[in-house]
């Protein structure tokens, strides 16, 4: 089964009287324990389409699956407590809680998942080793640099053990050579934890990295490039 699966979404925002279609017929299935990434220009509708796969918006046209719940039919309760459990979200301004140590901000969507304090140790630490960054536990975000604020940031949103994680143009705060080494940890973790990745970018060069890629121009697909069709398989 896919993890997502888009029904002919449409999305128009209504600015000033002026409607602007972002999205428009939308038919697409992200592929479970892949490494997708979304492509196209600035303005093309990236961002929305990751919004609304991520359950924090809601189509104007059509159908949105994930992980098997038509995400129309959950009430608001229903909807946070669905997007605790499966999905995790990695943000281009990284979004970490300022005043929390980075072993705090792990360990907070765990606390909200209610998982007991002695698991929650024991998965911050093997997070925080996991993406290089043990060494900085007891630290504030402000206390780091860029690169290691977003290996934090995936390292949070694995936390939960979620089954997708969708990360905005996660390293357009970075340089391109600490850029390059996120894209290769986002990867390494999506293969380690057998989840699904997706993300965006406006950088071509990171659908090298990728098992799908999904361009987009003025919120039409463009085109979907599936490079592996075994890696869809093993789910
Ligand atoms: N809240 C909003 N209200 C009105 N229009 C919006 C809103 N958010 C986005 N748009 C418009 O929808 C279109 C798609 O925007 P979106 O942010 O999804 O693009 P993007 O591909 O993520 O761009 P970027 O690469 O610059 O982040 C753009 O024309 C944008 O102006
Ligand atoms: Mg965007």
């Amino acid at each position: 089964m896919n993890v997502v699966t888009l029904n002919q979404i449409g999305k128009t925002y209504h600015l000033d009287a002026v409607d602007v279609p972002a999205l428009v017929g939308i038919d697409l299935e992200i592929r479970p324990n892949c490494f997708t990434v979304i492509s196209g220009p600035s303005g093309s509708g990236k961002t929305t389409l990751l919004n609304l796969i991520g359950c924090i918006d809601q189509p104007t046209r059509g159908e949105v699956i994930v992980a098997g719940e038509t995400v129309q039919n959950l009430s608001d309760d229903a909807l946070s407590d669905f997007r605790a459990r499966h999905l995790g979200f990695i943000f281009q301004n990284f979004n970490l809680l300022p005043v929390l140590t980075v072993e705090e901000n792990v360990e907070y969507p765990l606390l909200l998942a209610r998982v007991p304090a002695a698991e929650r140790k024991r998965r911050v630490a093997a997070l925080l080793e996991a993406v290089g960054i043990a060494d900085k536990a007891r630290n504030i975000p402000g206390q780091l640099s860029g690169g290691q604020r977003q290996r934090v940031a995936i390292a949070r949103a694995l936390a939960p053990s979620p089954k997708l994680v969708l990360a905005d143009e996660p390293t357009a705060n970075l340089d391109s050579q600490t850029g390059a080494a996120i894209i290769a940890l986002m990867r390494e973790m999506q293969r380690e934890h057998h989840v699904t990745f997706v993300f965006s970018s406006h950088d071509p060069k990171v659908m090298a990295e990728a098992d799908d890629a999904v361009m987009i121009r003025d919120g039409r697909i463009e085109d979907i490039v599936r490079r592996d069709a075994r890696a869809g398989g093993a789910a």
